[in-house]
């Protein structure tokens, strides 16, 4: 098979040997004489996966066992309700950081369940840049949530400074993607079809104390206390999901966060100096301390060069990199599993291109 050269949003490139290893275990798992597919989900083998993931996250991510690690069905929008029904009480008030499609989605189911103030926003400049981070966020909020990558404008929060009211993050679109001061959190998510693994699951990490917030009573399955309780496995888990997520675990490991950090830092300003340095192309954040390494979103001089870009990319077998639909043009997703040889050939594609259309 010939692999496309996948820049797509998430679902997202996986790394080859993860694919590999994945589908070794889809005919046989380890000894067992079953598959993965087949795996009860409460056998010694899952529980040993579970406890691993568990394991390699709090490592990664430089967490002491004041944490729990949660993988969770429903991606990343269920987060986005259970947050809110978890720690939002119809007495008390909630503040979200305006970024983008995402933080707005996740605000707008938090306003079932309380008071939602929105700190800053950037959706007046259709979100072509960060909002300010708020200057005077009001202490006793319930929570402040942000979206640390904004997935479908392109925009990256670089510095997050701390909050007095627990912080709670979306790192749907850069979870480990670089080193990071994970401990300013309460909790933090993740979808997990970008950075780390395959669609439906979501990976939460939640600081122990907040399980003692109890904003409303919460049927089990929504509920973070029992589903950490639980270890995860409350209901018939996502078997292969979670185990796909710990074998992309291990290859960030075995990579080392470093370099991936290194890795996406080249890769992000090859593509921006091509674009900056075009004339077809236009960057959709033009800020440049608020571009995503993660997401970079470009737009063409007219609908006729647009459209014929798309063409020769997929002429080159180059896929999964059409703007959203609120952004239009381009967007190039250079997730962990991208390599700088894919990113080099994409703007040797780009300058070929150039040179021979006129704006
Ligand atoms: C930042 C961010 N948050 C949340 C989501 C939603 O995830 P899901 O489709 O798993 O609900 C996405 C999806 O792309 C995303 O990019």
């Amino acid at each position: 098979m010939q692999r496309k050269i996948n820049f797509n949003a998430g679902p997202a490139r996986l790394p080859l040997e993860v694919l590999e290893e994945a589908a070794k275990a889809v005919l046989e798992y380890k000894d067992t004489g079953m598959s993965i597919l087949e795996l009860p989900h409460r056998s010694k083998e899952f529980l040993d996966i579970i406890n691993e993931s568990e394991a390699l996250v709090k490592e990664l991510c430089g967490l002491s066992d004041d944490y729990e690690v949660l993988w969770l069905q429903g991606g990343g929008r269920l987060q986005f309700c259970m947050i809110p029904m978890n720690f939002l009480s119809d007495r008390d008030a909630a503040g979200y950081i305006d970024s983008g499609h995402w933080s707005e989605e996740a605000l707008e189911y938090a306003v079932h369940y309380g008071d939602v103030q929105i700190l800053e926003s950037s959706k007046e400049t259709n979100y072509d840049r960060l909002p300010d981070w708020p200057t005077d966020i009001p202490e006793q909020l319930a929570y402040v949530h942000i979206t640390t990558n904004n997935t479908i404008f392109g925009t990256q929060w670089h510095n997050i400074p701390g909050t007095s009211s627990p912080l709670i993050a979306d790192m749907s679109s850069d979870i480990f993607s670089r080193s990071h001061d994970y401990s300013k959190y309460s909790l933090f998510y993740a979808a997990v079809q970008k950075n780390l693994g395959t669609p439906g699951t979501a990976l939460v990490v939640v600081r122990k104390d907040m399980f003692k917030r109890r904003a409303r009573l919460v049927p089990p399955m929504l509920n973070y206390g029992a589903q950490a309780e639980q270890h995860s496995i409350l209901n018939t888990a996502n078997v292969f999901g979670v185990y796909t997520s710990l074998l992309m675990l291990r290859w960030i490991k075995a990579k080392g966060i470093n370099v991936i950090e290194r890795e996406n830092a080249q890769k992000a300003k090859l593509l921006y100096d091509a674009i900056d340095s075009s004339k077809l192309f236009f960057p959709h954040v033009k800020v440049k301390e608020h571009r995503s390494l993660m997401n970079v979103c470009f737009t063409a001089i007219n609908p006729e060069v647009e459209k014929a870009f798309h063409a020769l990319c997929g002429q080159h077998s180059i896929t999964g990199i059409k703007g959203h639909r609120s952004v239009g043009g381009f967007r190039a997703s250079l997730y962990n599993a991208v390599s700088l040889t894919d990113v080099e050939f994409l703007v040797r594609v780009m300058k070929e291109f150039e040179a021979t259309t006129k704006g």
